[in-house]
């Protein structure tokens, strides 16, 4: 099953509740939360406070992308704060450090997901394979909305999807950055089933038109 996972990082901040539910009613399945510290990537957006309001706001699913180093610092906050997944990055700390963090999250009842920087190969992703609820491939440099698609990207997502209908079919496969109906296309086709968007989803006229055509482009 396709879902469609909005980035409220292209939302308007000052009404996120109401964001939130636009889109929920548009037929979105996940709200993808973007939280970056300024370190592990060049921009600094939303974190926990954020978090725990939206929680009271919404009953969607909420996936938290944490672009943050070392991020089992705040894995059990972030799952207090009301995710209902939360995703670290593998480059962010030590293969030790990132199996705890993943340990936590699971441990708390939520679910755990890894993400891989462009630069980072598929097998990056096999100590974590088993134990995770989604794999995240980026297909931008994360730090910013509205970048380009990675094309290049493409045959890293085979792999992953490769590795996981192996090791752990049940794990998501999610793809994350300049996903809009034309791109969703060809990372369907690579294997994604999770697809971030944000510009494409909250700039379009019609939101509910864009989730549609997203999912089945
Ligand atoms: C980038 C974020 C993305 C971003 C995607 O670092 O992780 O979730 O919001 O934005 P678009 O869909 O505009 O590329
Ligand atoms: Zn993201």
């Amino acid at each position: 099953m396709i879902k469609v996972a909005p980035s409220i990082l292209s939302a308007d901040f000052s009404k996120l509740g109401a964001e939130v539910e636009d889109i929920r009613l548009g037929g979105a399945d996940y709200v993808h939360f973007d939280v970056m510290d300024g370190r592990f990537v060049p921009n600094i957006s939303i974190g926990i406070p954020v978090l725990k309001s939206l929680r009271k706001a919404t009953d969607m699913f909420i996936d938290a992308h944490l672009m943050i180093v070392e991020p089992i610092r705040y894995a059990e906050a972030f799952c207090q704060a009301g995710a209902d997944l939360v995703n670290v990055h593998v480059e962010a700390d030590g293969e030790e450090n990132t199996l705890a963090a993943i340990d936590t999250i699971k441990t708390l009842e939520k679910k755990a997901g890894i993400t891989l920087k462009p630069g980072t190969p598929a097998e990056a992703a096999l100590p974590f394979i088993d134990k995770v609820d989604l794999i995240l491939v980026m297909t931008v440099e994360p730090g910013f909305g509205g970048q380009s698609f990675m094309h290049d990207m493409l045959p890293k997502i085979a792999a992953i999807r490769g590795y996981i209908d192996k090791i752990n079919p049940l794990c998501e496969l999610e793809v994350d950055g300049g996903i809009d109906a034309h791109t969703s296309a060809l990372v369907k086709e690579a294997g994604a089933n999770v697809l971030v968007a944000g510009s494409a989803v909250f700039k379009a006229a019609d939101r509910a038109a864009a989730i549609r055509d997203i999912r089945n482009a």
